[in-house]
């Protein structure tokens, strides 16, 4: 008898569970990424500094860590070098000058107002 029950409440509880997964929303189209667009969903900065410092802290705060793509990679500090080395630094990664993959989606997204921010903010972290 309560074997009984059990398998009904188990055929209950995947009814419901197969309902669910039918009734979830989906993503709206204008959201899904479209064939042949590229998007480095982790490398877009943004352009603020706020945003831009945030994404460089990740990888540049850290002493000693390494990148795990697109290989194994020390990340060079940062902090503390000339500001106008850290700009010719990311303007070379924007213009495809310096060919660092990582480097070159994330400075591709900022402006140079913000890559002067951040520039000044590094160059004057280390004094
Ligand atoms: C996903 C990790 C990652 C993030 C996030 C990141 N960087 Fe880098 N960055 C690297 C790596 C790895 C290198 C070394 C690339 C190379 O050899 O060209 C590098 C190199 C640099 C260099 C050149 C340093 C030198 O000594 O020549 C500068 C400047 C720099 N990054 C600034 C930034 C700024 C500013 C941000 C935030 C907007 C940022 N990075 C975000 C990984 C990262």
């Amino acid at each position: 008898m309560s074997q009984l029950f059990l398998k009904g409440f188990f055929a209950v509880a995947l009814a419901l569970g197969a309902y669910s997964a039918w009734a979830q929303p989906k993503p709206p189209a204008d959201k899904a990424p479209k064939a042949g667009e590229s998007r480095p969903a982790t490398t877009n900065a943004g352009d603020s500094f706020d945003n831009a410092h945030a994404l460089c802290i990740g990888c540049h705060g850290i002493p000693g860590y390494k990148t795990a793509y697109p290989e194994v990679y020390h990340v060079p500090l940062i902090a503390g070098q000339q500001p106008g080395y850290i700009l010719s630094a990311l303007k070379a990664y924007k213009s495809g000058e310096r060919s660092h993959p990582t480097m070159r989606g994330i400075a591709a997204s900022l402006s140079e107002e913000t890559m002067k921010q951040l520039a000044d903010y590094y160059g004057g972290a280390g004094k």
